[in-house]
């Protein structure tokens, strides 16, 4: 069956004091929305629609930017999850099958939780609400049941001393046919204690029109929703823990898993070793048997079989890093690729570069790639050997199997197997610094101070 996605993240986050909407912050390196959006891939074949309201436009940006497929909804004032709900109607308009509520800021909820619910609907229940036992129910909704049967659903603030004793508690995401579902949010009323047009009521409502509803039970972590920046703080450590996790369990070896940072897309082969305190950013991919040494900071890159990278080395944007190839300390590599089994071994900056196979660069040695207003390509040829301290002035070549020499600065192209020198001549003076030493020390002597 075809299943909507309809994704609330139009609330305000007013305890973020922050200038961006809620559902922008980061977990993972991506905004918090991704992660529920992410957990609904499997399970939503249809229409995705996000309803924004705070910082909507921004919102929308990030969504389109990511899948230009995603319907935005506008909901212009915040009066209740019904109405944001009631707000996607418009992007429902026609749809068949059924349409899942889930929300930007509640990032934990997993394919399987949803999974239960899509075959509690299949079961036949009309409603499916997820539901979870908490062990401080704090204010949340809470389920008021008789036997086995949900009745309604009241808020905290609406609620008697003996309702809020209830433990059961709603997490909101629900699951109902997208006609059904509209029909019951619009004859929602705003008549409780904030005046708004509470989701909740829908329990309610089809009751009263002979509805059935399901509670599809989930574990309270998944709920976790972030309305602070310690909430902020405690999901990112709980995405960490988990990725991790994910990982050891594939056959990557991370030496010091609490030291490391991943992001939501990070791809790891199996017999790699992390060393400790690494981070990788976005669209990173590091293949098998890859050692990442410690202290690196590596984001958009690949990493080949068998590589070795760091310690301290920086790889941003557009870095191929090949099969068995060597990047040392302090080097910086940006769209750049660096051939089979050639090496970088320290301090240097390779910046829109193509490094052949087996090749040699040597410690310090510089691609000067941007002239101040344009970037440039530098080629180095398989083989070649770049002395220490080269200057690639580019657009330049160096050829397959040439050779620079220590400290030359480079601004012509270097033929296949030749050597370029350009520095200027070395000369010796003879004695000159045993004669120097000599008159300042005598100096110092006379006039007796240090
Ligand atoms: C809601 C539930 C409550 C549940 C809790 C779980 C209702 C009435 N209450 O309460 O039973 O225990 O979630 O966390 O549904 N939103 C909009 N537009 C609005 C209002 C909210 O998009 O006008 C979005 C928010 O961005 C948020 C989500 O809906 O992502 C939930 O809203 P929130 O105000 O946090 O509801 P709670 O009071 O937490
Ligand atoms: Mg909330």
């Amino acid at each position: 069956m075809t299943t909507h996605l309809i994704l609330l993240a139009a609330g305000e986050g007013t305890r973020m004091k922050s200038d961006r909407a809620k559902a922008l912050h980061e977990i993972g390196d991506a905004p918090m929305f991704v992660h529920a959006l992410a957990s609904a891939d499997e399970l939503s074949s249809g229409r995705r629609v996000i309803v924004v309201g705070h910082g909507g436009d921004a919102v929308a940006d990030a969504a389109r930017s990511l899948d230009d497929t995603i319907l935005i909804a506008r909901q212009e004032m915040q009066l209740g999850t019904a109405h944001a709900v009631g707000a996607a109607a418009s992007a429902l308009d026609g749809a068949e099958g059924d349409a899942l509520v889930l929300y930007g800021d509640t990032p934990f909820i997993r394919p399987e939780t949803l999974a239960n619910m899509a075959d509690a609907r299949q079961a036949g229940a009309d409603i499916v609400i997820l539901g979870f036992e908490a062990e401080d129910p704090a204010r949340y909704g809470r389920f008021i049941t008789e036997g086995d049967t949900l009745l309604r659903i009241v808020e905290w603030k609406d609620a008697t001393e003996e309702e809020r004793a209830v433990q059961l508690c709603n997490s909101g995401v629900v699951m109902a046919d997208v006609s059904v579902l509209m029909d019951l949010v619009e004859a929602v009323g705003n008549n409780n204690a904030s005046e708004e047009y509470y989701l909740t009521d829908i329990i309610e409502i089809g009751r009263a029109r002979g509805l059935t509803t399901r509670v599809v039970l989930c574990d309270e972590a998944e709920t976790l929703g972030v309305n602070s920046r310690g909430d902020l703080a405690r999901a990112e450590a709980i995405f960490q823990a988990r990725r991790r996790a994910v990982l050891l369990n594939d056959g990557v070896t991370l030496v010091a898993p609490e030291t490391v940072h991943l992001s939501f897309d990070t791809l790891i082969g199996r017999d790699a070793v992390i060393e400790p305190n690494v981070v990788f950013g976005p669209g990173v991919t590091v293949e098998t048997g890859a050692l990442i040494r410690a202290f690196c900071h590596l984001e958009g890159c690949h990493i080949g079989s068998g590589a070795i990278v760091g310690p301290f080395a920086r790889l941003r944007t557009g870095a191929e890093v090949s099969n068995g190839a060597k990047v040392g300390n302090f080097v910086e590599m940006k769209n750049a690729t660096l051939g089979e089994g050639a090496k970088a071994n320290h301090l240097s900056y390779i910046g829109d570069a193509d490094v052949g196979p087996r090749a040699n660069i040597g410690a310090g040695t510089i691609t000067c790639n941007y002239d101040g207003v344009f970037k440039h390509r530098t080629e180095i040829g398989e083989e070649a050997f770049i002395g220490s301290d080269t200057m690639l002035v580019a657009p330049v070549r160096v050829g397959a199997g040439a050779m620079t020499a220590s400290g030359t600065v480079v601004t012509k192209d270097v033929p296949d197997g030749a050597l370029a020198v350009g520095r200027t001549r070395q000369d010796n003076k003879l004695t000159f610094a045993t004669r120097f030493f000599e008159k300042l020390r005598a100096a110092k002597a006379a006039n007796g101070k240090g």
